[in-house]
């Protein structure tokens, strides 16, 4: 069996970037109530006169992944994209980025699973990889936040929360079975899909019937228990972690660095003094972009490469938990 490596990351925001202080405009929030309690100071928003999408920006960070990889369009053998914010309803932004970027009719898939999609999305790609169907796959992850936030005093409890963006890497197959994807770790509970939801327009209450409530239907806009979701979250994200890392017979002193997705930093920060990993051990970005969902990982991780805080050999782990509930991890010999 072949083993998969990243052989090339990028990533792309949005050029408009909303402080704190801009979100008091619309809404009863302060810098200070935002910082304490995320450890956001700023987040990227497309601009309202902007056509940027998530599949543009997603078509933007891939091209630098691929050339980064040393490739061109034309190596790359599959496509995955993961988001919760698609340009249209059907089909998925899989088969946009076919199109944007010209590539060959190869296949392309969406991942639905929101904060956890770009490690779905990364494990579905290792398969491919591991199996020897495809070489190269192209995995995304971007998200189009700002255009569906509630940004009154109502919504405050969740948009300001996210960020706009994009991030993507190639992963390529290597017959290096110490090197890459060591493994990845998936879950599930589905009995807590209602804590951080859109609900709507879905097939079963569809657009004709937000219209008729004349405005008192607001199932459009998320919404999110945060403090249920805080606590599901750090409970999460230590058991698969160790799930992880029990599997490949390491233990929380072999990580070189940890990325967590950037859901809030106070989270990150209780699974970091868990593990009592040092701040060099941890690659937090969230303060600067805010929650990207899909598109946080490999934002962080395209940046931490980039900083040049990944080196050779490096053991690096990443694990998400979100809407869902889906949680998981990657465990990666650099
Ligand atoms: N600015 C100012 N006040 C705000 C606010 C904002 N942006 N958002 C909420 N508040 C207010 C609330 O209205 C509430 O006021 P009240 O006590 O008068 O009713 C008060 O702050 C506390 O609200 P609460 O929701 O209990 O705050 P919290 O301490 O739970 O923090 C979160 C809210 C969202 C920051 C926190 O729950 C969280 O981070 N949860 C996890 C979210 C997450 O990670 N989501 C992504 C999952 S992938």
């Amino acid at each position: 069996m072949y083993n998969s490596k990243i052989a090339g990351l990028g990533f792309y925001v949005p050029e408009n970037i909303v402080t704190n202080d801009d979100l008091t405009q619309w809404m009863d929030t302060s810098d200070e109530w935002i910082q304490e309690r995320t450890g956001i100071k700023q987040r990227h928003w497309i601009a309202d006169d902007s056509n940027e999408t998530s599949a543009t920006m997603g078509a933007e960070a891939a091209k630098i992944a691929i050339e980064r990889a040393g490739m061109t369009k034309d190596d790359i053998d599959f496509i995955v994209f993961a988001t919760l914010s698609p340009d249209y309803y059907f089909p998925g932004c899989g088969v946009q980025i076919q199109d944007m970027l010209g590539m060959d009719t190869i296949g392309a898939i969406d991942i639905r699973n929101q904060c956890s999609g770009f490690i779905y999305g990364l494990a579905t790609a290792d398969q491919f990889i591991k199996t020897g169907m495809y070489q190269n796959v192209l995995v995304i992850g971007a998200e189009y936040h700002s255009n569906g936030l509630d940004k009154t005093t109502r919504g405050r409890g969740v948009s300001v929360i996210f960020g706009d963006g994009a991030g993507a890497c190639v992963l390529t197959r290597t017959e290096d079975q110490t090197k890459g994807i060591l493994s990845s770790h998936l879950h599930s509970e589905g009995k807590h899909a209602e804590e951080l939801v859109v609900k709507s327009p879905s097939i079963k209450h569809w657009v004709p019937e937000i219209i008729d409530s004349n405005g008192e239907d607001l199932s459009y806009f998320p919404y999110m228990n945060g403090t249920f979701v805080f606590k599901n979250a750090v409970v999460r994200f230590s058991e698969v972690i160790m799930e992880g890392l029990t599997a490949n017979q390491l233990s929380p002193t072999d990580i070189d660095l940890f990325i967590p997705h950037q859901a809030n930093l106070r989270i990150a920060q209780f699974v970091q003094q868990k593990f009592k990993l040092s701040n060099d051990q941890v690659y937090n970005n969230i303060m600067n972009y805010g929650n990207t969902t899909a598109a946080s990982i490999i934002i962080a991780l395209t940046e931490a490469w980039e900083k040049g805080k990944i080196k050779d050999g490096d053991l690096v782990v990443l694990a998400a938990f979100g809407s869902g509930f889906t949680w998981g991890s990657t465990i990666i010999r650099w």
